[in-house]
């Protein structure tokens, strides 16, 4: 128990959570656990709880904290997570990070925020590139495709989320604000809270996460 290992990346839409997810679940060895990715997976296999949530995501609402916390639960029960998991994407209300918290118990969690300017958040979800094969997220100014359209990863089909839309994005950037930005002051009060600048070239973002990280070792 005292190994396990739970860190969680907290940050506006668009802050680079999937970016830096997938260098740190590597770098970590700990399964990256995206309560998004999670849904749109239901989204496209059509499940129950995939039409559930459909509304709430197109609009740029939050899903309800019940469906949220018994699929994320679900997936961190799993045998891949016994040794920790690293959270995009969760916990986004103050009763989910009160549920995950009674959940661990003793164990503290480790928060890392990626501190993104508003202004800077409608231009990068405009220009993301999501790979349909492998997850790969790339962006049309910023990482932009070797081949227009096609992965640079996996060679597969590069396609567009359709929350990103700039509409979209400004109801996501409100409901931030809104309802998951207390979370900072949550886990600031705990002494469980790193910041770190997101507009940096994601190199430098993904040394300071894994600076920050051996700091609170
Ligand atoms: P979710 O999928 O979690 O979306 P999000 O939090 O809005 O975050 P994004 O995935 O849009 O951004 P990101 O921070 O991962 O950025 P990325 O790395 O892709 O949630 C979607 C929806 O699901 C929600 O709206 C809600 O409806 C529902 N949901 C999910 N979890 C929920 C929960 N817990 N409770 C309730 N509802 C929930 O980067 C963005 C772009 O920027 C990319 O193109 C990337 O290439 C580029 N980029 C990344 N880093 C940099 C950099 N350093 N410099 C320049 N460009 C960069
Ligand atoms: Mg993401
Ligand atoms: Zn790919």
């Amino acid at each position: 128990m005292s190994d396990r290992r739970v860190v969680i990346l907290l940050g506006p839409p668009g802050a680079g959570k999937g970016t830096q997810a997938v260098r740190l679940s590597d770098g970590l060895g700990l399964p990256h656990v995206s309560t998004g990715d999670l849904f749109r997976e239901n989204l496209s296999n059509d499940t129950e709880l995939g039409r559930r949530a459909k509304g709430f995501m197109e609009s740029g609402q939050l899903v309800p904290d019940e469906l949220v916390l018994e699929m994320l639960f679900d997936r961190v029960s799993k045998p891949d997570c016994a040794e920790g998991y690293l959270l995009d994407g969760f916990p986004r209300t103050i009763p989910q990070a009160e549920s995950l918290a009674e959940r661990l118990g003793a164990e503290t969690p480790r928060a890392l925020l990626l501190e993104v300017d508003d202004a800077l958040i409608v231009g990068r979800a405009a220009g993301r590139l999501i790979c349909k094969g492998c997850g790969n997220i790339q962006h049309l100014e910023f990482s932009p495709p070797a081949k227009a359209g096609v992965c640079d990863a996996c060679g597969g089909e590069l396609q567009r989320r359709k929350d990103d839309e700039p509409d979209v994005v400004r109801e996501r950037l409100a409901v931030y604000h809104e309802q998951t930005a207390p979370l900072v002051g949550f886990y600031e009060n705990k002494g469980q809270l790193k910041r770190v600048n997101g507009d940096q070239k994601p190199d430098a973002v993904y040394a300071d996460l894994v600076r920050c990280l051996e700091e609170a070792a």
